[in-house]
């Protein structure tokens, strides 16, 4: 699978999780897929990460697409593949992690947030970026200004993606799908409240002016 294809492949948001326990990936990820939103991303931010996507990806079921995000170095795009990651996220795109993820049989999402790292990463032959952060760096205004000279690209848009602004940036040519954590928020998620996450994304991708 391509990056293009994962980008393309399912519902057109990518919850972003950020685990406090393996129990607690295990119980918000099976909640995400069961609102309809198969292709996720744990975010590396936690110690129990790198646990909690080996745990989805042994234990839920396999057209679960798990990707690991707030991937900085080398390294971590090493241990993320090796914990079974999908895909492979970073919020930038520095020289060394570019090289790196040549070698990664995992597809990888460089970050970008204007036009000079956008070439650089697709000269380094990545043609899907995720353009973070988003909203503070110009948000759909950007995206459109970027299309122009690279017509190529295919952005995931990432940071400060909300209920109130993903569609307009569904609505570009250049975005198959956006990315974030609003569809885990904290007060549910420390509630255990499952069941209403799975129903937030169902009333998501019931949204008829949702791009197919
Ligand atoms: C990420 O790591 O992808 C972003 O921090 C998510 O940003 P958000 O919390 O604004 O959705």
């Amino acid at each position: 699978m391509t990056m293009k294809d994962i980008l393309t492949s399912a519902s057109p948001v990518i919850p972003v999780i950020t685990p406090d326990s393996v129990d607690q990936a295990l119980s918000l990820s099976l909640a995400l897929y069961d609102g309809g939103l198969k292709n996720q991303e744990i975010a590396l931010r936690s110690s129990c990460a790198l646990d909690a996507i080996r745990a989805i990806k042994e234990q839920l079921p396999e057209d679960l697409i798990m990707g690991a995000g707030t991937v900085l170095t080398p390294f971590q795009l090493q241990l993320a593949e090796q914990a079974g990651a999908d895909f492979l996220v970073s919020p930038g795109s520095t020289d060394s992690i570019l090289e790196a993820a040549r070698d990664c049989s995992a597809p990888f999402l460089p970050g970008v947030s204007n036009p000079t790292q956008a070439i650089a990463a697709f000269t380094a032959g990545f043609n899907c970026l995720k353009f973070f952060p988003a909203e503070a760096s110009g948000g759909t205004e950007m995206l459109k200004a970027l299309a122009g000279p690279l017509p190529e690209i295919s952005f995931c848009p990432t940071g400060g993606i909300n209920s109130e602004n993903y569609q307009a940036y569904l609505l570009l040519p250049s975005v198959p799908c956006v990315a974030g954590t609003w569809l885990a928020p904290d007060e549910l998620v420390q509630n255990a409240d499952w069941n209403g996450i799975s129903q937030l994304c169902k009333a998501l991708l019931s949204l008829k002016s949702l791009p197919a």
